[in-house]
């Protein structure tokens, strides 16, 4: 493992917090100040010092890491790659410019973002007995069992994956993987529909590169709409990082056990899928279809919702207590691109109703209930022709520099192996019963 030289210590902090425990001892602890200020008691100590540890299920109140690739600020609704606001990275950079700098931390100069959208091309392909493995799959599989056992099984084809023996063959690694899911991706969806999968083309954007494989037949022609290939960058630049997320944890939680980079993202993968995290995409678009097939009003759903008999799928989030900005701009550039392909899509006026019923709601309002980055993502997947069932792939897709800029972190940080500690409910000690006299 490398020296943690290019992690930033956060500020050194003279203050401490003091714990006083039941049991009559007492601890000062250290606090740590990030650079955006926020503040966090250093709990390192405290077990081998007094026996005690934290109890945070669903690690609410835990820092996990010291980190420099992305900040949030939920109560603001303030969100920024390596210091550059979401909004400005949506409206003028593009996701393979983004990639870059989440990996790398600094904006390419012109010539380093030629190399590494070289690099991309270079590792679009698949390796010939992997394009063979789909075969295995039936077409009814799920795009994101697809993706994750193909992640894991890419590793077997290119050993490099598996093995980076020292840090000059992470770039090639994460390129691979950048640029091999968005294959991976594209034939699972042409094997589920029964057309032959299409190559990668080499002239062609990572985007439109995408939309190609996804769209293009052998005998006829196709050009990706602009506004189509616009589109999809900005999803998956306003989907390539957010901090220590369920996924993202995983990534970082597997690569602490010195895992390899791939299965590493393989299991961010599974972690995604979740109707409470990626898989939420999917699950609001189902949403708005219900409502606009049953013709059940925004009203009544929202009194179910508050009913607890479902949930007002792509709102609310962990750690916005404020608008999601990914949302805002999502919002907008869902109207925007349904304009420009002349599309009308009525769920696009369902979902904003909805958003408006629950923001003057006081359930949502006293819970601090906004729409997140699904709410209005999938109106613009679908406008794209991307089926349903690809959603949560397409998540993957835009999150896979963001999984790889943290395994690489953790990498270089060589902390210890995540091992969190439990206290313990079950029955105290018992003695075991033969079978005959239970
Ligand atoms: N609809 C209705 N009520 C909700 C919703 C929702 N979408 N989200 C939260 N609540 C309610 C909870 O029932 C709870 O109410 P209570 O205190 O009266 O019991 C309160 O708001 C707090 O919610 P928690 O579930 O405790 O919040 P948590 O931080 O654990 O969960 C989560 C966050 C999973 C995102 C949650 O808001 C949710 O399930 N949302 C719907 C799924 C979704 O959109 N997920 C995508 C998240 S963004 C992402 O991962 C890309």
């Amino acid at each position: 493992m490398a020296d943690a030289t290019d992690v930033k210590s956060p500020e050194t902090e003279t203050r401490t917090a003091n714990l006083s425990l039941p049991d009559g001892q007492s601890l000062d602890l250290p606090v740590t100040v990030g650079v955006e200020n926020e503040c966090a008691v250093n709990v390192g100590a405290l077990r081998s010092e007094t026996g005690y540890i934290t109890l945070d299920p669903s690690y609410g109140n835990t820092g996990s890491c010291q980190s420099d690739i992305t900040f949030i600020d939920g109560e603001k609704g303030i969100l920024r790659y390596r210091g550059y606001p979401i909004e400005q990275l949506a409206q003028k950079s593009s996701f393979t410019e983004v990639a870059y700098l989440l990996i790398w931390g600094e904006l390419p100069t012109k010539q380093q973002l030629e190399n590494f959208s070289m690099l991309l091309t270079e590792n679009e392909m698949l390796h010939e007995g992997l394009r063979n493995a789909f075969e295995g799959f039936p077409p009814y599989g799920h795009p994101m069992a697809i993706l994750s056992a193909m992640i894991n099984a890419s590793a077997c084809y290119h050993p490099d994956l598996m093995e980076m023996s020292g840090e000059d063959d992470f770039p090639i690694a994460a390129a691979k993987l950048i640029s091999k899911v968005r294959t991976i991706a594209a034939f699972s969806y042409k094997k589920s529909i029964g057309q032959p999968a299409r190559y990668p083309n080499p002239a062609l954007s990572y985007c439109a590169n995408f939309l190609h494989m996804m769209f293009s037949i052998p005998y006829g022609r196709y050009e990706p709409e602009p506004e189509a290939t616009k589109a999809l960058s900005q999803f998956l630049i306003l989907h390539a990082d957010h901090e220590q997320n369920c996924s993202t944890s995983t990534v970082r939680m597997v690569g602490s056990s010195q895992a390899n980079l791939s299965a590493s993202v393989a299991a961010g993968v599974c972690a995604l899928w979740g109707p409470l995290h990626g898989g939420a995409n999917m699950a609001v678009i189902e949403m708005l279809t219900r409502i606009q097939e049953t013709g059940m009003s925004v009203k009544d759903y929202v009194e179910k919702v508050k009913k607890r008999e479902m949930k007002l799928m792509g709102f609310g989030h962990r750690v916005y207590k404020n608008f999601d900005p990914r949302a805002k701009i999502l919002q907008k550039a869902a109207a925007d691109l349904l304009d420009k392909l002349g599309i009308t899509d009525r769920r696009l006026e369902i979902a904003r109703e909805l958003e408006e019923a629950a923001l003057t709601d006081d359930y949502f309002v006293s819970r601090k209930l906004y729409p997140n980055v699904d709410f209005y993502s999938g109106i613009i997947l679908n406008a794209i022709g991307i089926p349903t069932n690809m959603f949560t792939v397409m998540f993957a897709i835009g999150r896979m520099p963001g999984w790889i800029a943290h395994w690489y972190e953790a990498y270089k940080q060589a902390g210890r192996i995540c091992r969190p500690r439990q206290i313990y409910t079950g029955p105290t000690e018992r003695q075991y019963v033969p079978i005959a006299e239970r």
